[in-house]
Formats: C-alpha cells, sequence, structure tokens
C-alpha cells in the first residue's frame, strides 16, 4: 500500500469521523435540544468537515451533514404515492363531544378496556420521510392523502430530521410527522419580510409550508423549521404492538418526538390533559390547535377502522379557536386620551373561541400598510389570550378588485383639528388642546404641581367642571363663575372661594409653566424653560419657525415639528387667548432675547470645521443670539476658521477683526449653552 492511500484512507476516515460527530451533536442540540458542546466547538467541526469536503469532493455524499444547505431550484415539485393513505382527523370541540367519541368507540370494542396516548396537535403541515437502506430517500407533503408533492430537498434542510438512521432500523420505513416554525422564528421571519418589504404570514403554519414548499431549497434552508414525529407509516417487518411503544421506538432511532406526549388509561385523564394545555398553550413555544387522542393498541385500532379518511381510533379534541375569517367593513378611527389616532377594524360580526367580534386593533397606519390590509377584503382575526383581538393578514387571494386603501383622516373625528404625525413616530396626533377625546387628560395635566399648580382641583374636579360642561378646555378655567360652581358636588361656598383664588393665584406662573402646562408634545419642563428663556414671551414662541427653534440648543427638528404644528392650531390659539385675555403672564420676567450670550455679535464662518458643517455652526451662533453673515465687513465681530480658509482670513486681518480657530469658537460655543 502505498503513502498516498494511506493518506486518502485517512482522509476517509476522519471524514466519517467528523460526520459521526457532527450527527451526534446535531441530535443533541436539534433533537433532545440539550447540547455538549458550544456553537464555537460545533462550528470548528463544520469547518473541518467542509474544508476536507472541498478537497476531496468525491468523498462527498447526500447523508453528509453539510448537504442540508438547499440544492438548485426546481421548475415544479414530483408526484409521490404514499405507500400507506395520509388519514385525517375527526374533531371533537367540547368535552360532551369527546365523550361521545369515547362512548361510541367504546362500544365497538364491546366494552374492552384501552389506553389512549395524548399528544398536542401541532398547527403546521403534515410530512412523510421514508427510509431506505438506513437513508433519508423521500419527502412528501400529504396531498390529497394517496398522492402527495416531492419536497424531499426542502426536508432535508429540517436539521431534526435524521438524514441517516442506525443499521438496526428495517429496510424500508416510513414515519409521519408535522412541520412546524416555532413563534418565536416566525417572528423573526415576518419582521425580516416587514423589512424587505415582502408580504406577512399570517400566522407560523401559513409560513411552515410556505417554507416548505418553496422552489429553491436554498430559502427553505434558512427558515427555522422544524419537525415532531407522530407516527409510522408503511414498515417492511415488525412493528411494536402500541402507538406508545412505536413513539419510544421512533424516538430510539433518532427521530424528534414531542416529550409531552402522555399515555393514560382513562378519559378523564386525557380531559385533564387538555385542560393543563388550554391554559398552557400560550406559553408553548410552538403553535398547537388541540389535542390528537388515539387508541394505544394498534390491533384494537384496526377493528376501528377507517371512515371515508377518518379513523374512528383517532380524534382531534381541538383547543377554542384563536383565528377566524370575516370581512373587513371598514376602518374606524378613535382618538385616544393623549390625541393619538387609533384605527380600529369594523368587522362582520364573528365567532373566535366562544365570543362575537365586532372589532378588533389594528394599531396604526404603517402597521395597516404592511400587512396589506384594504377596506372589503376578507381578513383573518386573531383573540389570544388576554391580547386585544386584532386582524392579523388579509386573505388576498380572495380580493375582488373593490377593496379600498385606507388614508388616516387629516383632520381629527373628534373635534376637527389637524392631525399631525411626525416624521419617525408611528402615531398620528391631534392637534389642538380643546379636543374633547383629550380634554380630560389635558386638563389634569395643566392644574398639575408641575405645571400651574391650582390647588383644589384634582382629578375628580376636572371631570366633574367637563361634565357639567363648565369648561371645554383649559383657558375656560379663567372665566368660571361662583353661582355656577356652587351646589356642585362637594362644592361649598368656602372651597368654591378657595377653587377661584388658587385660579386666580396661577395667573402668575412664569411662563416656562405655561409653556408646559399647555401639554404641548415633547415639550417637558425643562424644554419650556429653554424655551421661555430663548423667545420670552409666548406670542414670539408661537411665531417662532421650525428653523429658528432647531437653532436653539437641544430642540431638535421633532420638537420643533411639534411646537410649530400646536401654535398652527388655530383652537390653539383661542385657548391661548382666552389665558391672555384672563391676566395670565405669558412674558418671561427678566431673560428677554436680546440678553443672549452672543447677542450683538456678527460672526462670519469661513473654511471647512470638523465638528459640523457650516450650516449648523450658524444654527447655533444664532441659538446663543448671535447674527451671520456670508462676508467679512466692518460691523462683523468673529471670523471663525475652519481648514482652507482663504482670502476672508486675509479681510479679517485687514480689518483687526477677532479671528476665532475651531477650538476657540467650540469653546465659546459651550461657554454660551452652559
Ligand atoms: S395523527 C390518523 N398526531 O393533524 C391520524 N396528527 O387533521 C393522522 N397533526 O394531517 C394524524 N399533530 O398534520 C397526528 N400529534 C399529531 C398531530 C397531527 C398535528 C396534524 C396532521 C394531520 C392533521 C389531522
Amino acid at each position: 500500500m502505498g503513502v498516498r492511500s494511506v493518506d486518502r484512507d485517512a482522509v476517509r476516515g476522519r471524514i466519517e469521523e467528523l460526520r459521526e460527530l457532527i450527527n451526534h451533536h446535531n441530535y443533541r442540540y436539534y433533537v433532545l435540544d440539550t447540547p455538549e458542546i458550544s456553537d464555537d466547538e460545533y462550528d470548528k467541526l463544520m469547518r473541518e468537515l467542509g474544508q476536507l469536503e472541498e478537497k476531496h469532493p468525491h468523498l462527498i455524499t447526500p447523508e453528509s451533514p453539510t448537504q442540508r444547505v438547499g440544492a438548485a431550484p426546481v421548475e415544479t415539485f414530483g408526484v409521490v404515492e404514499h405507500g400507506e393513505p395520509m388519514l385525517s382527523l375527526g374533531n371533537a370541540f367540547s368535552s360532551e363531544e369527546l365523550l361521545a367519541w369515547h362512548k361510541r368507540i367504546s362500544g365497538l370494542l364491546g366494552d374492552e378496556h384501552f389506553d389512549l396516548v395524548a399528544e398536542l396537535k401541532m398547527d403546521g403541515l403534515a410530512v412523510a420521510l421514508t427510509y431506505e437502506g438506513g437513508r433519508l430517500v423521500t419527502g412528501a407533503t400529504r396531498g390529497d392523502g394517496f398522492r402527495g408533492e416531492d419536497i424531499t430537498q426542502n426536508l432535508r434542510t429540517i436539521r431534526s430530521i435524521p438524514l441517516a438512521v442506525p443499521k438496526s432500523a428495517p429496510r424500508m420505513f416510513e414515519v409521519r410527522g408535522e412541520v412546524y416554525l416555532s413563534k418565536e422564528g416566525f417572528k423573526r421571519l415576518n419582521e425580516e419580510r416587514a423589512k424587505a418589504g415582502q408580504p406577512l404570514f399570517a400566522n407560523p403554519r401559513n409560513a411552515a409550508a410556505g417554507s416548505v414548499r418553496q422552489l429553491d431549497s436554498r430559502i427553505t434552508a434558512m427558515r427555522p423549521l422544524d419537525i415532531y414525529i407522530y407516527g409510522l407509516g408503511r414498515v417492511e417487518g415488525e412493528r411494536p404492538p402500541t402507538h406508545w411503544e412505536t413513539l419510544e421506538y421512533l424516538k430510539s432511532l433518532g427521530f424528534k418526538v414531542n416529550p409531552s406526549n402522555s399515555l393514560f388509561s382513562d378519559l378523564g385523564e386525557v380531559e385533564d390533559y387538555y385542560q393543563r394545555w388550554v391554559e398552557e398553550r400560550e406559553h408553548l413555544p410552538f403553535e398547537a390547535d388541540g389535542v390528537v387522542v388515539k387508541v394505544n393498541r394498534f390491533e384494537l385500532q384496526e377493528r376501528l377502522g377507517v371512515v371515508g379518511r377518518e379513523p374512528r381510533w383517532a380524534t382531534a379534541y381541538k383547543f377554542p379557536a384563536t383565528q377566524a375569517t370575516t370581512r373587513l367593513l371598514d376602518i374606524g378611527v378613535s382618538v385616544g386620551r393623549t390625541g393619538t389616532l387609533n384605527p380600529y377594524a369594523i368587522l362582520e360580526p364573528v365567532q373566535v373561541g366562544g365570543v362575537t367580534l365586532k372589532r378588533a386593533a389594528l394599531h396604526n397606519e404603517d402597521d395597516i400598510r404592511r400587512k396589506d390590509i384594504r377596506i372589503g377584503d376578507m381578513v383573518i382575526v386573531q383573540r389570544a389570550g388576554e391580547v386585544i383581538p386584532e386582524v392579523v393578514a388579509p386573505v388576498a387571494s380572495l380580493r375582488t378588485g373593490k377593496e379600498k386603501f385606507f388614508v388616516m383622516p387629516p383632520r381629527c373625528p373628534v373635534c376637527g383639528a389637524d392631525v399631525v404625525r411626525p416624521e419617525g413616530e408611528a402615531m398620528a396626533r391631534c392637534t389642538s388642546v380643546s379636543c374633547p377625546a383629550q380634554v380630560h387628560e389635558l386638563v389634569k395635566h395643566f392644574v398639575s404641581r408641575g405645571a400651574m399648580d391650582i390647588e383644589g382641583i384634582g382629578e375628580k374636579q376636572a371631570n366633574a367642571l367637563l361634565e357639567a360642561d363648565l369648561i371645554k378646555d383649559v383657558g375656560d378655567l379663567y372665566s368660571l363663575q361662583k353661582d355656577k360652581l356652587i351646589g356642585m358636588e362637594r362644592m361649598a361656598e368656602k372651597s368654591v372661594s378657595n377653587l377661584l383664588a388658587a385660579i386666580e393665584e396661577s395667573k402668575d406662573r412664569s411662563l416656562s409653566r405655561v409653556i408646559f402646562a399647555l401639554g404641548i408634545r415633547h415639550v417637558g419642563a425643562e424644554t419650556a424653560e429653554i424655551l421661555a428663556k430663548h423667545f420670552g414671551s409666548m406670542d414670539r414662541l408661537s411665531r417662532a419657525t421650525e428653523e429658528e427653534l432647531t437653532a436653539v440648543p437641544t430642540i431638535g427638528p421633532k420638537i420643533a415639528e411639534s411646537i410649530v404644528a400646536f401654535f398652527k392650531q388655530a383652537s390653539n390659539r383661542k385657548v391661548i387667548d382666552k389665558l391672555r385675555r384672563a391676566g395670565v403672564r405669558l412674558e418671561a420676567e427678566v431673560a428677554e432675547p436680546t440678553e443672549l450670550p452672543l447677542s450683538g455679535e456678527e460672526f462670519v464662518v469661513t473654511g471647512k470645521l470638523e465638528a459640523f458643517p457650516r450650516s449648523e455652526a450658524e444654527a447655533r451662533i444664532k441659538g446663543l443670539g448671535g447674527s451671520t453673515g456670508s462676508s467679512v465687513t466692518k460691523k462683523t465681530t468673529f471670523l471663525v476658521v475652519g481648514a482652507d480658509p482663504g482670502s476672508k482670513l486675509d479681510r479679517a486681518r485687514e480689518l483687526g477683526i477677532r479671528v476665532l480657530n475651531e477650538e476657540e469658537f467650540l469653546r465659546l460655543l459651550r461657554e454660551g449653552e452652559k
């Protein structure tokens, strides 16, 4: 034997060793869910095997763990005849129906006692896997029960499906199971699809079915599919006498069998098992839509036989449904307490899990667009556990072409004010402080401690004033009359006087508090203070443009946009007028805009700055009260020079104007912005 062939044997030996190791760790990780080595160590083994196979391609076999990445796309799927028909299941929707099923078969079995196996009914799709000579040769869908589609290439990519089984396995046998996608995998997949602008899957089952029926198995390989095997199909040779032992046997061959399967000797235990899962299923990592109950002994199964496509020896005891399909009649918009416009679905009434649904959440405009939900669509609605019912997806295949796209109304459906949706935000909002939908919250905020601090008006009083129609907005607080207040619940002469005194006193709050009290979105107490200081009066603030606002340190475009939208709204200006007429102070006490640190200074910026573009430098100068020019004149007080300044520097020197380099300039800004 030459050296080369010894080498070759060594390579072959190492390849085999690696495959065995990797298969073992695959099994620990994907089937048993109890890995023994780290991902890094596993990757190292895979890499070594991949490199050896690359160097010796003739040693690659279809069973090699490297061969799970998908193969070239196909035009269509071939047809596979099932060795034994793939049956479906009858259903039981209540414990009475389960009992009826049990009674019927007990009768047929001459009241002989029989054990039952209860399994979770996975919500995925049924597949049949055929093994010959220890290797996976065919994987097929259920199809019509007799003939399915050949999706072998796709199923090979599922790590928990063994490509090879121990030598002790029958020469030919077929197993059946449910391919599924975990809830987590489904969520991730839809997130990726949303990002890529692709249509979303309605539920994990659709996602699993779509993934398994890909013509390009490389796409399937990227989907986190999994499988639970729940039975044997055709077998060449012996099979165990019971279903339970079959499941144990399948486990021993390396198949993934659901650990929650249970063997029971009476129906009461099955009922308990079912109840437990009704409560627990929310926490399962995958979706299950019921419990499959099966007669354990095959001999009894045979005696019971099959009617049509449904075996008498098994039934699906269904969980209360969480999804249903119905028509989306219209999309309504409600206004939340904080001014958000919330679209909701108006549905043709439909039963979901024992409750009639007429409405369901649609979250926001983007969500509607992402899911491509149109008015008039048939839609899948979902009601699960404690969660608010929601529209999950349209059934696009049922469209007639008459469906309409939803657009957010440009005016508030409650008060008619402008609706804005700031960039980067999911929710559209009503901009009016007198919107009846929001006024409760706004009044509460207006009178609160950090705002106008009007003692004597708490949540209850605010509600009472609104309900008695004594106020419609916060401006009305200042025209409250004693005689109207007396006689209201818990409003004696004394408390009315106190209340009016507190209102009167609040007229002297600082401008920053008044600005804050208005409840302008994104304007908190701190921002209100900065605005008050910078603009000096409500009037000047109300006339500020977005540009002028963003020039103020710490005021970003989001805040600026919100302020401009607020003052644009006529109803808001009216409220401010009411405050003004009542004598609420709308001017700052001291700080006038002329007293800003750079007031009276004129800057020219030249050359390239490193810290930020020139436009920002200029905005910040203005923010500190300075002005900016484009050429150096006698009026210029500072020249800021970046890199490659050019002739302006010479001119400034000629005129004896102060020159600042970037570092000095930044220091000046920092000082001023303190
Ligand atoms: S046994 C004759 N066991 O439910 C029995 N089916 O409507 C055939 N399924 O097509 C199926 N989990 O896709 C069985 N533990 C389980 C199951 C299960 C899910 C699906 C399967 C089948 C359908 C029956």
